[in-house]
């Protein structure tokens, strides 16, 4: 079965080696485009199988006319957090008026995750995946972190294996509520979950993250931080880390250390941190969640200080009750132009290819022959819109 894509008005690529493609701002754009998208089955498009100017499309056994839309990769949205119940609205109006982010608030979602049945959690986080893929979102990356106990999180754990690929494995979130802050206490939890909590992880996960924020009293220091991240990849999951968001700290060089795909939020680096990330530029990921400034009222991470030392960027969510409730990556590509210096085009291949980079796929994040035929689609004549016209749901999932 195939399927012939026209009226697209401009399509973004991301394919650098794209010939008879407008690569000047390095988004491989072609101009009145089509596509044909198809597969060996009868009723799903799941593979892209040509690309190019529309004069030049070959036939297929269905057609489809967007009418001059705005054609891009789906979103690859690397990192969220959207297995839990309860709701935070109230510490985002505290910190609207002063309050400061520590992730204490984490606590609460934990309980509340805990309290809820497998169906409800099921619910709500299925009803989060559509809310994301009615943005233009169609690779996510979902975490655990609101169980902290074995069963919860390997609940956590099987239940995001439901929607997604990308499931990570995040025990080490934060110290549980309950535990004392002592070392011993401290030193039996990373025991915890680089043991039994562990074992229950694996059958569900491909990824281990913890976060490094010595300067939390709820997270990990970089000790304990390397600990949790060596066991799990020792049991063949592969490392992402969450550093330098609260303050400068080791998050950004322990990520490197280890070889992580991804060092996620970067809002605070020393000139060697950047020098770090750009000498492990190919290997490790800085990942930018600007939603996370807006809804702590922090400063932005600088984008183009990253992007001028040569480091590799994207840009997701963060998705989760505490530090960013939104799931809309065109937001993120709006606050990455506004606030941290990229330009429109990069924000676009930091929330596409970069995410894919992010999660190590060659399969998304792209509009590529032989790719994954996951596709955006805007009301609107060209991806500058995205930004431009911030607020306004120009994106969706195209579904064919
Ligand atoms: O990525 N920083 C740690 N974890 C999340 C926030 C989780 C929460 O506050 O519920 C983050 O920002
Ligand atoms: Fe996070």
């Amino acid at each position: 079965m195939s399927i012939l894509i026209t009226g697209i008005r401009e399509l973004v690529t991301c394919d650098d080696d794209l010939e008879r493609a407008d690569h000047a701002d390095g988004l491989g754009i072609v101009r009145d485009a089509a596509l044909v998208v198809g597969s060996a089955h009868e009723d799903v498009a799941t593979t892209i199988q040509w690309v190019g100017p529309a004069t030049a499309a070959p036939a297929a056994d269905w057609a489809i006319d967007l009418g001059g839309k705005a054609v891009l990769p789906g979103f690859v949205d690397s990192h969220s957090h959207i297995v839990y119940a309860g709701d935070r609205s109230a510490e985002f109006a505290a910190r609207m008026t002063g309050q400061g982010y520590d992730g204490g608030g984490i606590a609460t979602t934990v309980a509340a995750t805990r309290e809820a049945d497998d169906d409800t959690l099921r619910t709500l986080l299925r009803a989060r995946v559509e809310e994301m893929r009615a943005q233009g979102t169609t690779t996510v990356e979902i975490k655990s972190g609101y169980g902290l106990s074995v069963a919860d999180e390997a609940r956590m754990l099987r239940l995001a294996a439901e929607v997604t690929d990308e499931v990570t494995y995040l025990g080490g979130h934060v110290l549980p509520p309950g535990t004392g802050h002592d070392a011993g206490e401290r030193s039996a939890y990373v025991d915890l979950v680089c043991g039994p909590m562990l074992l229950a992880a694996l059958p569900h996960a491909r990824w281990v993250d913890v976060f490094c924020e010595p300067g939390s009293p709820h997270a990990f220091d970089e000790e304990e931080s390397r600990a949790i991240l060596r066991a799990g990849m020792a049991a063949g999951l592969l490392p992402r880390v969450h550093g330098n968001q609260l303050g400068p700290g080791p998050g950004v060089a322990l990520a490197v250390e280890v070889g992580a795909a991804s060092v996620d939020h970067c809002t605070y680096l020393s000139d060697a941190d950047v020098d770090a990330l750009a000498g492990a530029c190919g290997t490790t990921v800085a990942t930018l969640l600007p939603g996370v400034e807006f809804s702590t009222r922090s400063p932005y991470p600088d984008g183009r200080r990253l992007l001028d030392a040569g480091v590799d960027v994207a840009l997701a969510t963060d998705c989760n009750p505490g530090t960013c409730s939104s799931s809309s990556m065109p937001l993120m590509i709006a606050l990455a132009v506004r606030e941290m210096g990229m330009t429109p085009a990069e924000a676009v291949r930091a929330a596409t290819v970069g995410g894919a980079r992010a999660l190590r796929r060659d399969d998304v994040g792209r509009v590529r022959v032989g790719g994954r035929a996951d596709l955006a689609v805007l009301d609107a004549p060209s991806y500058l819109h995205l930004p431009y016209r911030v607020g306004v749901p120009l994106a969706r999932t195209l579904e064919v």
